[in-house]
């Protein structure tokens, strides 16, 4: 590998700060550009990290020498920045999920192949080693047939009450899992039944939780759980598992308590130290080895981690936890 691919940044709230700020500690990249509809934040992020502030969509896309585009922008926004990316030849970098409708992951998938352009989504658990280590012993074939599966994803309250008003626990958490649960077990999903509760978010018109049922292609059953209104108290700010029983054995991640604790005389607390934490000054974690790992495929032309029909399928699936919603009953989803 051999020189270093520039980066632009749409969409600049919590993540597309934490991409920008990787993208300029990568010796793989350099940040070229910033942009956010709130052109005081593009402003503020740029003089941060020392590149130019946008104020549109086209002059950070279009910036010379931007090679990759992270869109950062809201879940139901990635289509607009993803399609306008790919259509100036621009490498696609966007957050999880690709979309939050089958059409607009379409558009984005259409625009990135017409364009001969990669597109990677940032399923950032894929880079996560508690998982990746499941995925190997499913697949070496240590645990046997599938037989059950189970995965939690919940989140402190703060997460809900931020991201409810603009998509669902399910888009924006439970996608995680989705992906997961196929990516690990090599199975697609092919039948969900779900149910949800409104207490807490109620006054936001947000679900709290939602439980789902599904089934695996090859007879596998399983469970998903995933929810944003845990305590602010809690000691994990993520509470997230994933076991995997076989006919020959099982596997189990345990994400959010891994040996790391912090006290005071008030609260007890496990800071992330997996996904995104300091180290001698520089940012770490699995989000850093997604953002280098999209830039080597790029720069060694090599196929991301994550495949645009992968992160489709997990959109799909969560679609149709939505419509089992609505129904009352379970879905079916083709493989
Ligand atoms: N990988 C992970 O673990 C992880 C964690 C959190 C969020 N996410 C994903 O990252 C994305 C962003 O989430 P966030 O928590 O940073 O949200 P956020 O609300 O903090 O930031 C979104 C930013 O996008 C800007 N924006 C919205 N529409 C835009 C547009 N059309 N053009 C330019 N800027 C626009 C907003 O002004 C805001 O600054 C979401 O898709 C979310 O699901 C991923």
């Amino acid at each position: 590998m051999s020189g270093a691919v520039g980066a632009a940044v749409v969409g600049l709230g919590m993540m597309g700060e934490r991409h920008a700020r990787i993208w300029r500690e990568l010796h793989a990249a350099e940040l070229v550009s910033v942009y956010d509809i709130v052109q005081e934040r593009a402003e503020q992020v740029a003089d941060a990290l020392g590149c130019k502030a946008a104020g549109s969509l086209e002059e950070a896309i279009g910036a010379d020498g931007v090679g990759i585009v992270s869109v950062c922008t809201n879940d139901e926004a990635h289509r607009e920045a993803c399609v306008a990316a790919a259509e100036a030849g621009r490498h696609v970098l966007v957050e999880k999920p690709l979309a939050t409708t089958l059409e607009d992951c379409d558009a984005i998938i259409e625009a990135c192949r017409r364009a001969g352009v990669k597109l990677m989504t940032g399923h950032v658990c894929r880079f996560d080693p508690h998982y990746v280590k499941c995925r190997d012993v499913v697949l070496a074939g240590e645990v046997g047939e599938i037989v059950q599966v189970f995965a939690r994803r919940n989140n402190i309250l703060p997460s809900g009450r931020r991201i409810g008003p603009r998509t669902s626990v399910a888009y924006f958490l439970g996608v995680h899992d989705i992906d997961l649960i196929q990516w690990v077990t090599g199975r697609p999903i092919t039948r969900v039944c779900a149910e949800s509760v409104r207490k807490v978010l109620s006054d936001i018109g947000a679900d709290d939780a939602i439980m789902t049922v599904f089934r695996l292609e090859g007879g596998g059953i399983g469970a998903l759980e995933t929810c944003w209104v845990i305590p602010e108290g809690s000691p994990n700010s993520l509470d997230a598992r994933l076991e995997i029983v076989g006919t020959e054995g099982r596997v189990a991640a345990c994400v959010g308590c891994e040996g790391f604790e912090q006290a005071s005389s008030e609260r007890a607390r496990r800071p992330d130290v997996v996904y995104w934490t300091e180290m001698h000054g520089t940012a770490q974690g699995a989000l850093r080895r997604q953002l280098e790992h999209f830039a080597e495929c790029v720069l060694e032309d090599r196929e991301p981690a994550v495949s645009p029909e992968d992160a489709r399928r997990a959109v799909e699936v969560a679609a149709a936890i939505h419509r089992s919603l609505e129904t009352g009953g379970p879905v079916e989803i083709g493989t």
